[in-house]
């Protein structure tokens, strides 16, 4: 854990994750104030519009924080990379394609490399390509998802005894409690998609983050299975149109129309669920509240301590150890 927060220049073990064309400045700031590392999502953005918030952001903070890149997703990956480099940014998050053709450019400038994997071969592979940090992203997470389908619970200690870099866990980890169970589980920190939107610095409509506070735990449904690409979202009136769609056999091409950018915005900024989509994992049950970012790192490190110490005080071990 420790030496996760060096290599990235954090107080504390938590990332955000990146969320694409929608985690602006003032969350990505937020999130580094308050001690961990934020991260821009770069989704579909043209370069100019991320540069943007790269200004933007260190205007608002005197903390690292990340550029994430989802490389097949990005029509301008290359551009992207270049802009890391302008912009001397420390750390990036490569996801959702082949991160080796970037690792080494990145390197040679100093910049450190994590990457998104949901299983040990993509994880070792990473590894191999000279990942500096692996976020290994369980199934129970937000947005797009490994077609794979393992969970956060199994994944974690499977990628961590086989490979030697820090990984990270994501998906599901809502309060200090998920936190105390990555570690145990052998991770060295945790990234976070679901729980940040319902803080007060998220850039999501109102009415998504009171969608996080009333969910079930059971408020969660998959859109895209039957193209092969898989996407966790809250259930509502539209995700209940692109399954019916699916039902009627819809191609690769149509239903990523469907769940396009501009249907993403349609739900997360402006609140409409009848014709946009909102992402979200299957944590949503857990949360309550919608706080600083501030509050709730600190809340969720005094909570896993406090959980590792009474689990630990708790236990009675075999007779003769
Ligand atoms: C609104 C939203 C957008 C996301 N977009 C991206 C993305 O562009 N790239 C990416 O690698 N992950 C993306 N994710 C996944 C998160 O980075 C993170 O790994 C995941 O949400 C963690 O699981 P959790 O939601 O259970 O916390 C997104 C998640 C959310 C909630």
């Amino acid at each position: 854990m420790k030496y996760l927060c060096d290599l990235l220049s954090i107080k504390y073990p938590i990332i955000q994750g990146g969320m694409g064309n929608i985690s602006n400045a003032q969350l990505t700031a937020a999130v580094s104030n308050a001690g961990g590392l934020g991260t821009i999502g770069c989704g579909t953005m043209r370069p100019e519009q991320v540069e943007e918030i790269i200004v933007e952001t260190k205007e608002k903070t005197s903390h690292s924080f990340a550029l994430n890149i989802p490389i097949n997703v990005s029509s301008y990956t290359k551009d992207l990379i270049q802009l890391v480099l302008k912009h001397d940014i420390p750390v990036v998050s490569l996801s959702a394609g082949n991160p080796a053709p970037y690792i080494k450019v990145l390197h040679e400038h100093g910049i450190k490399v994590i990457v998104v994997v949901a299983s040990v071969k993509h994880a070792q592979k990473a590894e191999e390509a000279g990942a500096d940090v692996l976020v290994a992203e369980g199934f129970e997470a937000a947005g797009i998802n490994s077609n794979l389908e393992l969970t956060t619970f199994t994944l974690i200690p499977q990628i961590s005894r086989n490979v030697k870099v820090p990984v990270v866990a994501a998906g599901g980890i809502g309060d200090g409690r998920g936190l105390a169970a990555a570690l145990a589980l052998g991770a060295s920190g945790v990234q976070l998609g679901t729980r940040l939107i319902a803080t007060q610095e998220a850039p999501f409509h109102s009415a998504y983050k009171q969608r996080l506070i009333n969910a079930t735990d059971n408020e969660t449904t998959i859109l895209g299975r039957s193209v092969g690409q898989v996407r966790r979202v809250l259930k509502s009136s539209y995700a209940s149109e692109v399954i019916e769609s699916e039902r009627n056999g819809i191609d690769l091409e149509k239903y990523q129309e469907m769940t396009s950018e501009k249907y993403h915005l349609k739900g997360a900024i402006q609140g409409d669920e009848d014709n946009g989509f909102m992402n979200s994992g299957q944590v949503a049950g857990l949360i309550e509240t919608i706080p600083p970012v501030k509050d709730l790192f600190d809340s969720m490190m005094n909570e896993a301590a406090a959980q590792l110490e009474q689990q630990l005080n708790q236990f009675v071990m075999p007779s003769g150890t």
